[in-house]
């Protein structure tokens, strides 16, 4: 059943990490010709009503104009807190996207957005398990996990904002948002994943972001 749903849609870009792996706040980066931020403050405000960008301590917001930026905290998830601090009062559907993921597009947050219309308390998009996995004890394989049914998501991550409150209450801590809706007992769907919205996590990622934009459309290519 969907839920009759008029408020406002709003993108919480978290652009507060330090980038241990990549060595740099990877964020802050050029690529072509956009920072990373930019590009994910671009196709959020370009599929949500409005964004809050959250920042690294002490950090001034110098992109385009957004509804809020924010400083953000020590781990991912207070940083999401932070951003939820800086909701609108009618925000409805909070849209938490990684600002280390440059190539997201508008038609994979409308998924995720449309599908917390239709009733679920989130959305994440998911894309199917192409290693083949082991479980290790230092270095020794103890088993192989089965693929079947195992998937691994992405952001942008749609969120019923007082489901989102809601996990996020106390010093939670967890890589995606979607674990904590989960644990409090809420609906989590997906929806398909784009194999192009890869997250920069190392330096290598670079390279892969920069031959993609050559080849994707209204992103720097022809
Ligand atoms: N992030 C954040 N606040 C934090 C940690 C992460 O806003 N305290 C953001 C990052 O800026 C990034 C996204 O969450 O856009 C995904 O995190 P990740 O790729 O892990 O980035 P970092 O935490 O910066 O990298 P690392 O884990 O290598 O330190
Ligand atoms: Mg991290």
């Amino acid at each position: 059943m969907g839920r009759s749903s008029t408020g406002r849609v709003v993108a919480i870009v978290v652009a507060a990490g330090q980038g241990e792996r990549f060595g740099a706040p990877k964020q802050f980066l050029t690529v072509g010709d956009q920072r990373l931020v930019d590009r994910a403050v671009a196709v959020a405000g370009a599929a949500c009503d409005e964004v809050v960008v959250v920042l690294p301590e002490g950090r001034v917001w110098d992109g385009a104009p957004v509804a809020a930026a924010v400083a953000g905290g020590r781990t991912r998830s207070e940083s999401v807190r932070a951003g939820l601090e800086a909701l609108a009062p009618d925000a409805e559907i909070a849209v938490v996207h990684d600002a280390a993921r440059p190539l997201a597009t508008p038609e994979l947050f409308e998924l995720v957005i449309d599908a917390v219309r239709a009733g679920a308390d989130a959305a994440v998009p998911a894309l199917p398990v192409a290693d083949t996995l082991k479980r290790v004890d230092g270095d020794q394989v103890v088993g192989t996990v089965d693929r079947d049914g195992l998937v691994a998501v992405q952001t942008p991550q749609a969120f019923l904002v007082a489901a989102l409150r809601a996990a996020h209450t106390g010093d939670v801590d967890a890589t995606d948002d979607a674990v904590l809706v989960e644990a409090a007992g809420g609906t989590v769907v997906v929806v398909g994943g784009d194999p192009r919205n890869l997250k920069v996590t190392n330096v290598a990622d670079v390279a892969v972001v920069e031959a993609l934009l050559a080849v994707l459309p209204g992103k720097g290519a022809p």
